[in-house]
């Protein structure tokens, strides 16, 4: 299996980030929590450059904790400010109100002394598709009204719900291309839903995820399924497709859906707290507010086969 493409239509939703960031005060960034190295485009980065920078690691709930503040810890020490939420129930939402003050009191504090007073802060979503922008904003916003579903490169006027009179969310989110040359990022992006599964081979992914679950997690697939874990993917993947009688016509084992069910059920949290990547995985190509920043894969449109 080979990712690598960047749909065209991301090359203009870049450029409407790019126009919108002008006038936004504080960037808040989703990423998901079961891979939050991989669920960031780098790209923010360069976007948003003197910009205060938030990083919310959203879907926790999904995510093995104990990897959750090894993650948490790493973007504090890169100079990020950080929080866990989940968008789904609201938990940890709230407080992302006061992580807003905090990133921002250098500018409220230029603010007050140039005589500007009670100007709220604008702070804008951003992150790659189905990591839960829409969802958040939702639950961020309660009920001042919020449209969901905003389609990349759909440039409306500038609208902007009210949170308080501190804060004002540009209600379009920014929504970015997952971004990568390491495959095995591709990967995990597409355990996790953010690439369309046409594009892929779901049993190739299934047996990947599998193969990871053994030996990261092992249990977790017995737990689930109720069978003997097998020493590797596809033996693993026959049994799963036994226990759940996947079955063709013809009576033979249907691994395709067996393979549904394994990504279905992890992206939906079913098989436990699972996280995909852990910081030690990835020193050296990481992004920073540091001003090293590395891309991880040239930007080539050209190579656009597919889009979310
Ligand atoms: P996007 O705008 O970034 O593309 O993502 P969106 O909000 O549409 O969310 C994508 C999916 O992730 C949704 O599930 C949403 O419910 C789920 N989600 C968002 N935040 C969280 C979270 O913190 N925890 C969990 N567990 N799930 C979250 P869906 O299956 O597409 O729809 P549905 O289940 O809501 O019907």
């Amino acid at each position: 299996m080979h990712f690598q493409w960047y749909p065209g239509h991301m090359t203009k939703a870049r450029r409407q980030m790019q126009e919108d960031i002008k006038v936004i005060d504080v960037v808040i960034e989703l990423v998901d929590a079961r891979m939050p190295y991989s669920s960031k485009n780098p790209d923010i980065d360069d976007l948003a450059r003197n910009k205060s920078r938030i990083i919310l690691l959203n879907k926790s709930d999904m995510a093995d904790q104990e990897k959750t503040a090894l993650w948490k810890n790493y973007y504090e020490k890169k100079g990020f400010f950080t929080a866990l939420v989940n968008s789904k129930t609201g938990s940890g939402v709230k407080a992302v109100n006061d992580v807003i003050q905090k990133a921002c009191r250098e500018k409220l504090e230029r603010d007050r002394k140039r005589g500007i007073l009670n100007r709220p802060i604008r702070a804008m979503i951003v992150g790659i598709p189905n990591v839960g922008k829409s969802t958040f904003i939702n639950s961020f916003a309660g009920k001042a009204c919020t449209k969901t579903g905003n389609k990349p490169g759909v440039t409306k006027g500038k609208q902007w719900i009210k949170l308080n009179k501190n804060v004002e969310l540009l209600d379009t989110p920014g929504i970015l291309w997952p971004k990568f040359e390491d495959q095995a990022v591709g990967m995990r992006i597409a355990f996790i839903g953010s690439i369309n599964d046409d594009i892929l081979n779901p049993r190739e992914l299934a047996l990947k995820l599998i193969e990871f679950l053994l030996k990261e997690y092992p249990g977790a697939l017995a737990g689930r399924y109720g069978m003997e874990e097998r020493e590797n993917a596809p033996d693993t993947l026959i049994e799963i497709a036994k226990k759940r009688a996947c079955l063709l016509k013809g009576g033979e084992y249907d691994y395709d859906k067996a393979a549904g069910f394994v990504l279905d059920d992890f992206r939906n949290g079913r098989l436990g707290r699972i996280t995909l990547e852990i910081p030690e995985m990835i020193s050296g190509a990481e992004t920073a507010l540091d001003g090293k920043e590395q891309n991880r894969t040239e930007e080539n449109p050209s190579e656009a086969v597919s889009e979310p």
